[in-house]
């Protein structure tokens, strides 16, 4: 479970955030939805503590993340520039991330199991395809286990099977009870494996609830979101 409340947050003279408030409840994928800009990434890194709110507050179940005593296990991140020293394998992106949350090694074998990056756990980042480091960074949310996992992007660089396979991923982590958002700017993939849309227009929620709540009876959602995102621009 997370909670949003009264959120704005400035970038000098750009408003990423204002006065969002949301909750994105658990075992339910959450698509995070709207133009480049519209401050989807800035959310997720409130949630992750990675940034103050000007105004307003972040709960992860409950509290900040910063004031859980194992934040790891609570919240997974994954951002679409995550850091990585392409000169380490992936198996040493991971151990080193074990060491630091104090997360047992046999998750590590686990989780590359679970991204079908067993067979590159040796392979330096550097040598990694497009979509197997995507599928390292995934793998980097997911090591602790976590209850709410936050995915910034995760479809970049993936090609069609990982695009599957990832929505399946979020199926699987949502009925598992796992809180699950996933921000992206592309509508197909991932958006309409959602149960819940939260759509931000310039920092702003335009519309958030169930697909069935957001999408009229009879419309075919796609088309609905797609009308919706370009009637964005345009104004
Ligand atoms: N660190 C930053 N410094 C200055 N402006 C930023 C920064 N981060 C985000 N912004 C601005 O805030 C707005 C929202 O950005 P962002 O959250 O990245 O949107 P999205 O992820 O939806 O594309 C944009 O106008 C962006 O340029
Ligand atoms: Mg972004």
């Amino acid at each position: 479970m997370i909670e949003v409340c009264g959120l704005d947050k400035a970038f000098g003279d750009t408003a990423a955030l204002a006065d969002v408030t949301a909750s994105f409840p658990p075992a339910t994928v959450t698509g995070l939805l709207g133009l480049n800009g519209a401050g989807k990434t800035t959310l997720l890194r409130l949630i992750a503590g990675l940034e103050k709110p000007d105004r307003g507050t972040v709960a992860v179940w409950g509290k900040a993340i910063g004031d859980h005593a194992e934040p790891m296990r609570v919240l997974g991140v994954h951002f679409d520039q995550s850091a990585m020293d392409p000169r380490h394998s992936a198996l040493r992106h991971l151990s080193w991330l074990a060491a630091l949350g104090d997360i047992a090694p046999r998750c590590i074998d686990e989780v590359l199991g679970r991204v079908g990056l067993a067979e590159h756990r040796g392979r330096r980042i550097a040598h990694l395809s497009t979509g197997a480091r995507q599928r390292l960074a995934i793998a980097s949310a997911l090591l602790a286990e976590p209850r709410v996992l936050i995915f910034d992007e995760p479809v970049n660089g993936l090609d069609v099977p990982g695009i599957v396979w990832l929505r399946e991923l979020l199926r699987q982590l949502a009925s598992e009870g796992c809180t699950v958002v996933v921000a992206s700017h592309l509508l197909g993939e991932v958006a309409l494996t959602a149960d819940r849309l939260l759509v931000l227009e310039r920092g702003r929620v335009a519309a958030e609830g169930n697909l069935d709540e957001i999408v009229p009876p009879g419309a075919d959602p796609r088309r609905y979101l797609e009308t919706l995102l370009l009637g964005m621009v345009r104004t």
